[in-house]
This record gives C-alpha cells, sequence and structure tokens, in this order.
C-alpha cells in the first residue's frame, strides 16, 4: 500500500526521494508525488500512474531543495488522478499519509465552517488543512502535529514538511508502519527497512502512537503520552537492502526460482544441519494442555493456514479452527484459555490480521505469529515469533512466503504431535528427511518450467479457469486460483473435488479448463472419478500429479504436468511450484503487469 519515504540530508531531495520511491513500487500504487523546501520556499510536483510520469516531470519542471518528502499512492478515498495524488498542501504544510482516517468528513465539515477550500477528495487532504490552521493559529509545527493526532481516528503513518523548515521533518505512526533511519548529518523517514536500506543501515521503528521530530542531526521520539520514547535501533540485514531482479525478467520468476533455497534455509533453521530433531522453542509453545488452535491470516496467508488445518489435526488430533482476518475480528469469537492463536502474515503488516491477534490478546494461551518481517508489527505484538526466513519478497503475488509458511506451519504440526505423543520417532525422521529432499524436488519441478509455460499459453485463452483438489490439497487448488487471478486477470475459481457435483459442475463446457491438483495419495481415486465427471462432460482437464498419477488417471486428459514423488504430507509445498508457474505464465502470455498487477498491494495497511 501507499509508501512515505522523507530526507533531510547535504544533497538535492528529489533524486533520493524517487530512488526511495521506486524501491517502494513493490507495495502496489497509482499515483506518486514529493515534496521540498527551498529557500523557505514549499513546493510539490504529483503524477498519476507509474513514476516514471513523475520523473518525466522532474525533467521539465525540477523541483529543488535538500530536504523532502515522498510518497506512492494506492488510492482509498478518492480516484487515483494527480488532484488526489500526495504529498498533500494546505498553506505551510505538505503531509504523506498511509493509512486511513476514519473521522475525516468531521474533520473536512469543521474545516468547512472555518472557511476552507477542499480541493480533493482524499481523507489526508483534511491533515494538511487542519495541520495549517493551527499553524495560523500561532502553533508551532510540532504543536500544530500534536494536536491533530489527537483528533485523528483511524490507522495512519503521517510525515511533514513545512514552509520555512528545512531542517525538519515530523513523523506519526498508529496503526501503519514507519521507520526512522539515521545517517551522518542526514537522518530518514520511510514506510519500511526497504526504501531506506541503501541509505543507512541503521534504523528505528516508531511503535504505536509514536511521534518523531527528525532533523539533519537529532531524531527525538515521542510516545502517545508525550514522553520522551527510547526505542531501539535495528541494524537491516543485508539481504533486505537487494532488491534486484538478478536476471529475471520478473521478480516474481525469481522469488519462485529461490524456493530451494529459501525452504533449505528454513529447514536448517528448524531442524539443523543434521539429525530430526525440531528446533522450536517448546517451553513457550506448549501444545500438551491445549484443547484448540485457531489460524487466522488473509489471502495466501490463509491459504497456508487452511493446509495447516490438515496437518495439525492429521499428526496432532489437536481440533484447528481457521478463519480469514477481516471476518474473525468482528465476530468475536469466544476464545477459551486453552485457545492457541497463530496468526501468519508475510508482511507482519496487514491490518486486519494485526486487529485479529489484538482481539486475541488477555484471551488465548499464547499468540505466536508465523513471520517474514521479523521487526514488523505483528511480530513484536506476539508472544512468539517464528520466521520464514524467505528474503524479501517484492511481487505482489506471494509465491517463496507461501511455501516457506507452509514449512514452518508443518514443522509446528509436528512439534504439537511430538507433545502430544502422537509422532513416533520413525515418523518424524521420515517427515525431516522428506523435508531435507524438498528442495532437490522442487528443483525437479522447476526443470518442468517449458510445460507449465506452454500449457500457460493455451490457459491465457480462456475466460474462466477451476482448480479442484481434495484434502490438503483443496488449498493449494484455492492458491492456484488466486495466484491466475491476481496477475492474469482471469476468472478463476477452486473447489474441493468433491464439492463439483454440487454446483459447479455446471460450469463445465470445452472453453472452461479444470486444473487438477492431485498426487497419487490415498484420495486419489476418488479424484480420478471427479476428472471423469468433467471429461464426460466435454471439459480439458489439466492434471498435475506424479508419474503413477498420470498413468492411472486413464485416456482423455487434456495437458498434463509431472510432478516428482514426494512424501504426500508434503504434496501441498511442492505442487505450489506449478500452481505458480501456470499463474506467472499466463500472466507473462497476456501481457499483464507480473510483478504490480492492477489493483493490488503487497502490504494491506488498511481494512
Ligand atoms: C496473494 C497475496 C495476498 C497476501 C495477503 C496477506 O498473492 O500476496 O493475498 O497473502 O494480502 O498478506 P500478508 O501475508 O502480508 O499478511
Amino acid at each position: 500500500m501507499c509508501g512515505i519515504i522523507g530526507y533531510l540530508g547535504s544533497h538535492e531531495a528529489a533524486p533520493f526521494l524517487v530512488e526511495a520511491l521506486k524501491r517502494l513500487e513493490y507495495r502496489g500504487y497509482d499515483s506518486a508525488g514529493i515534496a521540498t523546501v527551498h529557500d523557505g520556499a514549499l513546493d510539490r510536483r504529483r503524477a498519476v500512474g507509474k513514476l516514471v510520469n513523475l520523473s518525466d516531470l522532474l525533467v521539465h519542471d525540477p523541483l529543488p531543495g535538500k530536504s523532502g518528502i515522498g510518497h506512492t499512492r494506492w488510492a482509498t478515498h478518492g480516484e487515483p488522478s494527480t488532484r488526489n495524488a500526495h504529498p498533500h498542501r494546505a498553506g505551510h504544510v505538505a503531509v504523506v499519509h498511509n493509512g486511513i482516517i476514519e473521522n475525516f468528513r468531521q474533520l473536512r465539515a469543521e474545516l468547512c465552517e472555518l472557511g476552507a477550500e477542499i480541493q480533493t477528495e482524499t481523507d489526508t487532504e483534511t491533515i494538511a488543512l487542519m495541520v495549517d490552521h493551527y499553524v495560523q493559529q500561532g502553533d508551532s509545527p510540532r504543536a500544530a502535529v500534536e494536536r491533530i493526532l489527537d483528533r485523528l481516528e483511524g490507522a495512519f503513518a503521517l510525515a511533514f514538511l513545512f514552509e520555512d523548515e528545512e531542517d525538519l521533518i515530523i513523523a506519526a505512526r498508529k496503526g501503519s508502519p514507519l521507520a526512522i533511519g539515521h545517517g551522518y548529518g542526514e537522518n530518514y523517514v520511510g514506510s519500511d527497512a526497504i526504501a531506506l536500506a541503501p541509505l543507512t543501515d541503521r534504523i528505528t521503528y516508531l511503535e504505536e502512537g509514536d511521534m518523531a521530530i527528525v532533523t539533519r542531526t537529532s531524531v527525538e521520539i515521542r510516545d502517545s503520552e508525550g514522553q520522551l520514547a527510547n526505542r531501539e535501533m535495528h541494524e537491516i540485514q543485508k539481504d533486505r537492502a537487494r532488491v534486484d531482479k538478478g536476471g529475471y525478467k520478473h521478480f516474481m520468476a525469481k522469488e519462485i526460482a529461490e524456493q530451494p533455497q529459501v525452504i533449505s534455509e528454513a529447514v536448517g533453521h528448524y531442524f539443523g544441519s543434521s539429525g530430526h530433531e525440531i528446533r522450536l522453542p517448546s517451553d513457550q509453545l506448549d501444545f500438551t494442555g491445549l484443547d484448540r488452535v485457531v489460524l487466522v491470516a488473509c489471502g495466501t496467508a490463509y491459504y497456508a493456514c487452511l493446509t495447516a488445518k490438515y496437518w495439525i489435526e492429521r499428526l496432532a488430533g489437536l481440533p484447528v479452527e481457521v478463519d480469514v482476518a477481516s471476518e474473525f475480528r468482528y465476530r468475536e469469537p469466544p476464545i477459551g484459555e486453552n485457545t492457541l492463536a497463530l496468526f501468519v502474515s508475510q508482511s507482519g503488516e496487514t491490518a486486519d490480521t494485526l486487529a485479529a491477534l489484538r482481539y486475541c490478546r488477555d484471551k488465548a494461551r499464547r499468540i505466536v505469529a508465523v513471520v517474514n518481517v521479523p521487526e514488523s508489527s505483528i511480530a513484536r505484538e506476539s508472544d512468539v515469533a517464528l520466521p520464514i526466513l524467505a528474503g524479501t519478497e517484492i511481487g505482489v503475488a506471494s509465491t517463496k512466503a507461501f511455501s516457506c509458511q507452509l514449512t514452518v506451519l508443518l514443522t509446528v504440526a509436528m512439534e504439537a504431535a511430538r507433545q502430544r505423543g502422537r509422532l513416533s520417532e520413525e515418523r518424524q525422521a521420515d517427515i525431516v528427511a522428506a523435508l531435507r529432499g524438498l528442495p532437490a524436488r522442487i528443483n525437479l519441478a522447476l526443470d518442468f518450467e517449458e510445460v507449465t509455460e506452454r500449457v500457460a499459453h493455451e490457459l491465457a485463452e480462456a475466460r474462466d479457469v477451476l482448480f479442484l483438489g481434495r484434502g490438503q490439497m483443496y488449498p493449494l487448488a484455492l492458491e492456484g486460483a488466486l495466484k491466475m487471478k491476481e496477475i492474469s486477470y482471469i476468472h478463476a475459481e477452486a473447489y474441493a473435488s468433491g464439492e463439483l457435483k454440487h454446483g459447479p459442475i455446471a460450469l463445465i463446457d470445452p472453453n472452461v479448463p479444470v486444473v487438477v491438483m492431485a498426487p497419487r495419495d490415498a484420495l486419489f481415486d476418488k479424484t480420478v472419478s471427479n476428472m471423469q465427471e468433467v471429461m464426460a462432460r466435454g471439459g480439458k482437464v489439466l492434471l498435475i500429479s506424479d508419474r503413477k498419477g498420470i498413468e492411472t488417471a486413464g485416456d482423455g486428459i487434456w495437458r498434463s504436468v509431472e510432478m516428482p514423488e514426494v512424501d504426500t504430507l508434503l504434496a501441498p509445498i511442492l505442487y505450489a511450484i506449478p500452481a505458480q508457474q501456470l499463474a506467472y505464465h499466463t500472466a507473462v502470455a497476456k501481457g499483464t503487469d507480473v510483478d504490480q498487477p492492477r489493483n493490488l498491494a503487497k502490504s494491506v495497511t488498511v481494512e
């Protein structure tokens, strides 16, 4: 979602701001802008569409100044347009904002009574107008920001710049993440470590309700009570700064190809380099006295949770409930003291997941997070944060984070089963051996790219695609359909194979390809029957299975993609590869924007 950058330094700010905004492109945006102060004068440039439009504008109409703020906007209030793009300016004040101000209508009505001229449909403009109003009344910039912060309802990360103040940015956060970067004679503000990474390796994350008064040589942080706050300074891991495509055409292609490596790192982290001991903090993760586990997440992370339900229930015999975070938080479900609540999030900043976590605080026995960003809000607010170790994921469509989430969730399921006396030493050793062998199998699956690419060209002609899976492959079918729709814009739906004849079978015709994800496991024969039902009605089946599966499926299969054999427990991780490749190559064939699909944001920090 919206990206924020702020720069106070000794160089021209505009090139730094635009470069930083480029690094934030992955979050998803529809317009961009920057503001600077030069010789005391505040000015801004904004452009709708891709950043190149802003860069072009700056070539013809440069913006001098050594202090500035910048923003990539993902529209919430008001269409994507230059007028609605940030920074918003009113008189002496410019502001950039990530989040939603829920009481902006009330503020706007007040401003109208004061005679203010409203120029945009955004919630953010009201902040600029109100702060300028306070400044006109004689408040210092800092006092004016403090006054508005007291009045804002909703979620926000904000950065302010002021006329006549060339050495000042005021930043504040509530609900949306924001970080301060520390330089030498320079300081920075950014929505995440990626924005700041090449500028500095020292950053401080603001906490809920914090306000930071930033100059070139100082950073003063105040908490929500206005007290001076001491926040830890972090060293950014080196790999965070690496956001290049590494020779691939798209970040998504690179991230798909990285899966053998990142999964091998996750397996090494949770099982060591040899043996089959599970390395989880078992003193903090006690599954013995639990009567239930609740898993909550959004999107792809939710599908990882659905898969984990099969694993935890089967291996540990522990009942599991899975919910999408946006539903969970408002349903107000009862959470007993013998419940473990587990939240899965790549970014660790998803607003709904974070709110669901807060709902469970003081209710659940333990709050566990499975996250990719260790400094994220979800990681910091949980009792135990388990890293998925996927490395930075830039492609909006989640790929390597999904397979790493599955790897960690399977580890959790094994630990639960072990503690509850339901996992024999022998079976544990078998699963760990299979996990150690998984990267090699994923490499083999990646080698089938030519096949998936060929089929994808045919799928690109379709208007609708169905995905089917049974048992633990059902969530993967859901994930395959999500990947397909989000980057190729083809309508894709997934069903549990057994549900087909309860309605969706009416959709079957020769123009609707049906992707069946079915390793030769205990449920395979049942899935074959469902495939026959599709083929009997003229449907085209693309079967993704292992060699035996493809051989026994019989004649009439339209296309097939052969996967290596794998311990069936691990099939959802391995079969994620062809699901991702199919979506990727279909999108490439259709010529869509693979890494930044329309309307989507990487880190969804609003409800
Ligand atoms: C889909 C995708 C999204 C995210 C969802 C949750 O490819 O990436 O569905 O999975 O927005 O995001 P996180 O995991 O950051 O909480």
